[in-house]
């Protein structure tokens, strides 16, 4: 099977982030931190899937983001050197025998040459220097919990009670978490990251569609994601960037669903909520459609609302305004609809705070995106909701979910029941209102009649 030129339409990849980028990322993170400290960023550890298998292996955002450096194994030091920052990474050393087994690796020199970085080591010397290069420092920056070694050594560090220190008075005395300080960060999003958002969305765009040409009553959940995944591939992401979900039948009404072992039946709608992963950035789109090509009466009725609510939602992307106001306008469309529908028995405003909205919509209307699909940021600093500022990437998702088996819906109308829908956009704040960045991916109903089956 070959994918439809649809899917081969896609643009050119963006570059990827420069050195000169990561560079000003430290230089940025550095001008934050405080004199005599020192920063240590550690790679995520690999995981066994089962005996000699590993998972997939992810590096942690945090040191995606500041070094671009995905090798497991690796720690990036940053430290003043006579009185300017540099950034060391110990990492895993160049080992023909392992090379051969797993794959080339950069190791020290090729790391010079191709990262933002000043010095590197093999990962073995780490025990050796560390300890050494915190002993100048008065506060290490240091997350724990990815490596274990590494967190002895900064606690060791930390409670060291040397003769030397106690005479003169030398070491760190506390560990600061700098995830807060990336995270402010990473919250913005450069116009390089930008783009590479913006393919990672077009190549999941152009999956979802691959997907609906290719439904038909029968159809395998598996199948729509093989479909999917295979998509994301071919089109040059590295993979998904969450586990896929898809969900046919009352499947769509279970928020995460992942088991997709099920056929969709004739009269299905089936609710993908899938997005690939491009240069470390992913896309988070969800989509939910008939398999049979047309949406019932009822199903139209849910699908429009959900849209209706969606589209409320995206206009209060705006520079300015707290990010709270997506969820209060998709909370109150979906309210009034489904009064109007005779789904809710009391109004509107009682249902937004009598949790009788909850029973149907009962999660938030979006999240941050970048790096991590659940992007990092303090949604509410100070306790107060945060403004939204250009270069903010959210995601817009709204859903209703009918599931007659709960037993707290035992008097649904069966109209209604096995209805699941969630329609979710990433959306990019600018100064001239909101970007969608996953536009290609079509969801006015009519416009996805046209397409499911016609491949
Ligand atoms: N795909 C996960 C989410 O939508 O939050
Ligand atoms: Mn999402
Ligand atoms: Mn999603």
């Amino acid at each position: 099977m070959a994918f439809t030129s649809t899917a081969r339409s896609l643009g050119t990849a963006p570059e990827p982030i420069s050195t000169e980028e990561y560079r000003e990322r430290q230089k940025k993170l550095y001008s934050k931190l405080q004199d005599s400290s020192a920063l240590i960023l550690c790679s995520s550890p690999t995981a066994v899937r089962s005996n000699d298998v590993h998972h997939p292996y992810r590096t942690n955002s945090n040191l995606l983001y500041l070094t671009g450096w995905s090798e497991p194994e690796s720690v990036m030091l940053s430290i003043q050197i006579n009185g300017d920052w540099k950034t060391i990474l110990f990492l895993q050393p160049r080992d023909t025998v392992k090379e051969i087994w797993e794959g080339r690796r950069p190791g020290v020199e090729g790391a010079l040459e191709g990262w933002a970085i000043d010095y590197a080591y093999p990962i073995e010397e780490i025990n050796e220097i560390l300890p050494k290069e915190l002993e100048r420092v008065g506060v290490v920056y240091h997350s724990v919990g990815l490596d274990s070694k590494v967190d002895a050594i900064v606690e060791g560090s930390i409670n060291s009670k040397t003769r030397a220190r106690q005479q003169i008075g030398e070491g760190p005395t506390q560990r600061i978490d700098p995830a807060g300080l990336i995270s402010e960060m990473r919250l913005i999003k450069s116009e390089a990251e930008i783009k590479l958002m913006r393919h990672s969305a077009e190549i999941s765009a152009l999956a979802h569609i691959e997907a609906m040409k290719n439904g038909f009553p029968g159809i395998g959940e598996w199948q729509i994601q093989g479909l999917i995944e295979g998509c994301f591939r071919y089109l040059g992401a590295s993979g998904w960037a969450y586990p896929s979900i898809v969900g046919g039948g009352e499947n769509a009404t279970i928020l995460h669903y992942h088991a997709n072992n099920m056929e969709c039946a004739d009269g299905d709608i089936v609710l993908i909520d899938a997005g690939s992963e491009f240069e470390g950035y992913a896309a988070d789109i969800t989509r939910s459609w008939p398999v049979n090509g047309k949406f019932s009466e009822p199903q139209k009725k849910i699908y429009n609302l959900v849209l209706k609510s969606q589209l409320a939602a995206i206009e209060q992307c705006v520079v300015g305004n707290e990010y709270l106001e997506t969820h209060k306008a998709a909370s109150r469309v979906l309210a009034e609809g489904l009064v109007e529908l005779g789904i809710i028995s009391c109004t509107a405003e009682e249902a937004l705070e009598n949790g009788e909205l909850k029973k149907y919509f009962m999660h938030g209307t979006g999240h941050w995106l970048g790096l991590d699909v659940h992007d990092v940021g303090i949604y509410k600093p100070d306790g107060k909701p945060r403004k939204f500022e250009a270069g903010m990437v959210i995601t817009i998702e709204p859903g209703l979910y009918f599931g007659g088996w709960r037993p707290d819906l035992n008097d649904l109308d069966p109209q209604w029941d096995g209805i699941g829908i969630r329609i979710e956009d990433d959306v990019l704040i600018t100064k001239d209102g909101p970007d969608v960045l996953s536009s290609r991916c079509p969801k006015n109903l009519d416009e996805i009649e046209s397409l499911i089956g016609t491949s």
